[in-house]
């Protein structure tokens, strides 16, 4: 089979470390895919920055919607971030020019993933987001696929890695909240604006999604409850130390009698539950149906190699996939059938 032509627009902590994967584990992937995977174009703002990949075979686009249009390419990979601009523009290029899109763009997939996803549906591509939601944990696949016909009562879980990594630091070791989220920066975990993690927008995203997932409805971000962490101190972790409990920021949805409830806040959780176990930038999602019961998926959740490995894993998908052959739905159901969100009142 031919190669399939990778075009990836943003070279940052994750572009940089998909172009890394892909060039080190090009010849297990090949055995995995039954074909190759080629970076053929690039795009970033700067084209002077050393980002430590080899870019000298590949084309280079000043403007990422010529790239989404690039006959040169045949999966288009959003790593650019942000719910407008470069990000919306280029994935609904590449969408609307019959391109497989992967992305990892909670805030864009949160606002416009209802709308990409009709134009994907119609076009007969796949929209591939794994890495949007928990970084390295495959659970889109696990709820849209694996889950098939489980009524799901509740979700919730920890979902971002900046802010777990800062509380588990500060109640670890006593350091402040601001050297915690440089440290998380510096690191490559926090958002470009890291206002979205402590302020629980990020959280809020991902929820978003994976609520529109296990209850079959529009994406409703905006409806949710937001509580961040950036007024957590010292003395209200001591607090729930001596009381026997850690805080932790979850973002929480269940079905109601009235709708559905969807909440993202801080929360003391029992120092000896499951979720009370999960550390730094490790997030967990726990998922309650009525087939399968009670399940809890935890890992790797920011970073570069854990949100490489899931965007990976969805271009190896497309790898995989054959001409012709018939897509599922983006959300789990068709787009223009997801019901109107109802909030619990
Ligand atoms: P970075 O800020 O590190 O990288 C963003 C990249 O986009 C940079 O290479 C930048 O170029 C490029 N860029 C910005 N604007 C444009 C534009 N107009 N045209 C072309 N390129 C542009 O972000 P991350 O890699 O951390 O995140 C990327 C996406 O992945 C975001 O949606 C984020 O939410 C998501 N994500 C991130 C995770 C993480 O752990 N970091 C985990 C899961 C998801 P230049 O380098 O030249 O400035
Ligand atoms: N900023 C996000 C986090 C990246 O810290 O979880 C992963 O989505």
């Amino acid at each position: 089979a031919e190669s399939l032509r990778v075009g990836i627009a943003g070279l940052g902590t994750v572009g940089a470390s998909v172009v890394r994967v892909l060039t080190e584990k090009a010849a297990e992937l090949t055995r995995q895919c039954g074909r190759t995977i080629t970076v053929t174009a690039v795009s970033a703002r700067s084209r002077d920055k050393d980002r430590g990949i080899d870019l000298s075979s590949v084309s280079w686009f000043e403007n990422p919607v010529d790239l989404a249009r690039s006959n040169e390419i045949d999966v288009f990979i959003e790593l650019i971030g942000g719910d407008e601009g470069a990000a919306r523009e280029s994935v609904k290029a590449a969408l609307e020019a019959g391109r497989h899109v992967v992305t990892a763009n909670k805030a864009l997939l949160a606002k416009h993933g209802v709308a990409l996803a009709e134009i994907a549906e119609k076009k007969g591509v796949l929209l591939n987001y794994e890495a949007a939601v928990a970084g390295g944990i495959p659970v889109i696949k696990t709820m849209r696929e694996a889950m098939a016909g489980n009524s799901v009562n509740r979700v919730f879980g920890i979902l971002n890695g900046t802010c777990n990594y800062i509380l588990t630091r500060m109640e670890a070791e006593g350091l402040s909240f601001e050297a915690c989220l440089k440290d998380a920066q510096r690191l490559g975990y926090a958002e470009a604006d890291p206002t979205f993690d402590i302020e629980g927008n990020d959280t809020a995203h991902k929820l978003a999604i994976l609520t529109s997932l296990a209850f079959g409805h529009r994406i409703a971000a905006d409806d949710i409850y937001l509580e961040g962490i950036s007024n957590i101190t010292q003395a209200d972790i001591r607090a729930a130390a001596e009381l026997g409990y850690r805080i932790k920021l979850l973002g929480v949805a269940q079905r109601t009698e009235s709708g559905i409830e969807q909440r993202v806040h801080p929360t003391m959780v029992p120092t000896a539950s499951v979720i009370a176990q999960v550390h730094g930038v490790t997030n967990a999602v726990a998922i309650e149906t009525d087939i399968l019961g009670e399940l809890l998926l935890s890992g790797p959740g920011a970073g570069g190699n854990a949100t490489a490995s899931a965007v990976v894993g969805d271009i190896a998908d497309i790898a995989k996939s054959r001409p012709g052959f018939q897509h599922g739905p983006v959300f789990g159901r068709p787009a223009k059938e997801l019901k109107p969100y109802k909030k619990a009142q």
